[in-house]
């Protein structure tokens, strides 16, 4: 069990375009992904992705099949392993809400996302995932696959007097370590 550390807004390598993975269910990529795994959990996260703690890889981890303690009026969103992924519009439509980031620790801000999506990679094993989501699943899935292009949630910020820091807008939140 590995806590990588999470690098935080500032660094250049949060910022680059991260590399397909090009070979599946190798030592390297199951040993990455514990270390997510165990990095995510140790920071209640609702994702992670692999450029966060410094791998240039298109990898993103996100769910876990509970509530969220970051997060707890969301609903639960499935434990998922997604690599190479691609997200495809299933409409237009646009929701706001609420989002934080591990490498932006204590804010929060709201973002307009894409309500209902596709997305479609491969889990560790190279074995095809092909979903679609809607509301807080899909925005934790653009949130997460945001993270492979070098984009951070304050980039999508359109209206900054809705961002702040979370111990001031959400005074009893448990969200300590955000
Ligand atoms: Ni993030």
């Amino acid at each position: 069990m590995t806590i990588r550390t999470i690098l935080k807004m500032g660094d250049a390598r949060l910022l680059r375009v991260a590399q397909p993975v090009t070979t599946f269910d190798t030592p390297e990529l199951h040993a990455l992904l514990q270390d997510l795994d165990d990095t995510m959990a140790a920071a209640n996260g609702a994702g992670l992705a692999a450029p966060q703690i410094g791998v240039d890889l298109q990898v993103v981890v996100f769910g876990n099949g509970t509530p969220n303690l970051r997060y707890p009026d969301a609903p639960v969103v499935p434990r998922t392993v997604l690599i190479n992924p691609v997200i495809t519009l299933l409409d237009n439509s646009m929701e706001e809400g609420w989002e934080g980031c591990l490498s932006v620790p204590g804010l929060r801000g709201v973002v307009p996302r894409h309500a209902r999506i596709r997305y479609q990679g491969f889990d560790v094993r190279g074995e095809r995932i092909d979903r679609e989501a809607s509301g807080f699943h899909a925005r934790v899935v653009q949130h997460e696959c945001d993270h492979l292009f070098g984009v951070l949630y304050p980039m999508r910020v359109r209206d900054f007097t809705r961002f702040g820091y979370t111990e001031v807008l959400f005074p009893g939140l448990d969200a300590t370590d955000d």
